[in-house]
């Protein structure tokens, strides 16, 4: 019997009764020998209450300095089955899919037609080798009110910075669905004070950016977090370029968009056509919740005032500018029309950067995030009016700062400790920023000045919650390090949130 902890330490090897490569996967293996074809571990993203995406990609040499992983200029067949039981002795769907070498051997299956609310799993196989095998969940029926979400969500994981354990103590709570929101990758090249050293240099084009996502897969970690759940992923400014708003050339930005989709579970409505990719969508959990999953970078202003990403002072008048937009109108009118026709308890916005008002100047100064919800204060005017309007219990999900925060979005922008209208769950990062600790020596100040705020940790990690229709149980996971591995996790605050009322509540 294969258990969940079998799972988990990847690798293991399978019995394969009833599975049968077909004549052509037979041949391809005479003409050319490829071998551990599954390195790069398999995945599964975007459920929905009848499928979801199998994902997986052929690496027989990773690191390999074209981005193609070693792989021959030929497509490879790959024979995937989903199961009912992790012995595969309840087959339900089964198919062939070709790996092509214009997507860099990926292999994106998109199910439909299954039960709802269910649990399945799912393995590859292609020229003589089986990947392992992974775990993965149908959504609850529209409007089903039985089954609670355990929502985790984390940001940030640059490989050079530590080790990937917050993906490792991730796995191991078994959550329904990871939120994954930004920074998969980061595009730098090589530090002089590392703790890992990554392939290649900076990414710039489809090369560099494929061989990047592909040395993140090889991580052991991150691949039993992508073996234990099915996935919904965002991406920030690093999955491109530090801080890009529409400013990074065209080629860089589909080469980036490109490999971005080829190594993630997303569906054929999110495959890039050039340097453009439709991310924003949402994920549906029966009547518990909704998960409004946004892209803050394609869409957006430039930076105000300064034209750059950066802290601007109360002679930055352009921020609050009517008409400036971190959404873009299309996203902002779909999002609208989300919210005034949802029926769920909860509605999640999976995001990229901090939306509550905050105030990073000590004192009687001023000093505003200009890449932020800060720099657009009409699209945060909007969507709490937007929220507010159609009574919305809404929750913000967010990554991007390095560290853990909680707080209040006000519906007024020029007062942000005035009527609360949603609360922002910020989650720090799975290693940016090394080890961290739990206070730094302004901690204190930013929260006395900012009494919105209700929450910090400075260590890396995840959040992990528990969303029923009757309260929202939120943890923050911190790590005592990631310099090295195996750092244990620990629980660093605790909130409840209950529906009706945006306040973060002690658990
Ligand atoms: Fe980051």
């Amino acid at each position: 019997m294969l258990t969940r902890r079998a799972l988990l330490a990847g690798g293991a090897s399978l019995a394969v009764a009833g599975v049968t490569a077909p004549r052509t996967v037979r041949a391809a293996a005479r003409r050319a020998p490829l071998r551990d074809l599954f390195r790069l571990g398999v995945a599964s993203g975007e459920p929905a209450p009848d499928g979801m995406v199998l994902w997986t990609r052929l690496a027989t040499d990773p690191l390999a300095p074209d981005g193609l992983g070693g792989m021959p200029r030929r497509p490879v067949p790959v024979r995937w089955q989903l199961a009912e039981d992790e012995n595969f002795r309840r087959v339900v769907r089964h198919g062939t899919e070709t790996a092509r070498p214009e997507a860099a051997h990926s292999v994106h299956v998109e199910l439909e037609g299954l039960d709802p609310g269910a649990e399945y799993f799912y393995r590859f196989r292609a020229a003589g080798d089986l990947s392992e095998t992974g775990r993965t969940l149908t959504a609850p029926a529209p409007g089903s009110r039985s089954r609670a979400l355990n929502l985790s969500f984390t940001s940030c994981a640059d490989y050079q910075s530590g080790w990937f354990t917050a993906y490792r103590r991730m796995a191991e709570d078994h959550p329904d669905l990871i939120a994954f929101l930004g920074d998969y990758i980061y595009e730098y090249g090589d530090y002089e004070h590392r703790v890992r050293d990554q392939a290649g240099g900076e990414c710039l084009d489809l090369a560099g950016y494929r061989l990047r996502h592909a040395q993140h897969k090889t991580d052991p970690d991150l691949r039993a977090a992508h073996a234990i759940a099915p996935w919904a992923v965002v991406w920030d400014d690093h999955d491109v370029r530090n801080a890009w708003a529409g400013d990074v050339p065209r080629r860089r930005r589909a080469a980036a968009f490109r490999a971005y989709y080829e190594n993630m579970p997303l569906r054929r409505a999110q495959r890039p056509a050039g340097a453009a990719l439709r991310l924003y969508r949402s994920v549906r959990w029966g009547a518990v919740a909704n998960l409004h999953l946004l892209d803050t970078r394609q869409y957006r202003d430039p930076y105000a005032c300064t034209g750059r990403s950066g802290t601007v002072g109360p002679d930055c008048a352009e921020r609050l500018a009517p008409g400036r937009t971190i959404l873009g109108p299309e996203q902002q009118d779909w999002l609208d029309a989300e919210l005034r026709e949802s029926r769920a308890t909860w509605d999640l916005l999976g995001q990229q950067v901090f939306m509550m008002g905050m105030d990073w100047a000590r004192g009687p100064a001023e000093g505003w995030s200009n890449e932020g919800w800060d720099g657009y204060v009409a699209s945060r005017d909007h969507l709490a009016a937007t929220v507010d309007a159609h009574r919305r219990n809404a929750v913000v999900l967010t990554g991007d700062v390095h560290s853990h925060w909680a707080g209040q979005i006000s519906r007024d922008h020029r007062d942000p400790g005035s009527k609360p209208v949603a609360v922002e769950l910020v989650t720090t990062s799975v290693t940016s920023a090394g080890d961290g600790r739990d206070e730094y020596p302004d901690t204190r100040n930013l929260l006395a000045e900012n009494p919105h705020v209700r929450f910090f940790n400075g260590r890396r990690g995840y959040v992990r919650t528990r969303i029923s229709r009757r309260e929202m149980r939120v943890d923050f996971r911190s790590l005592a390090y990631v310099t090295r591995p195996h750092a244990p996790a620990h629980t660093s605050g605790s909130f409840v949130i209950e529906p009706g009322d945006p306040a973060l509540n002690p658990a």
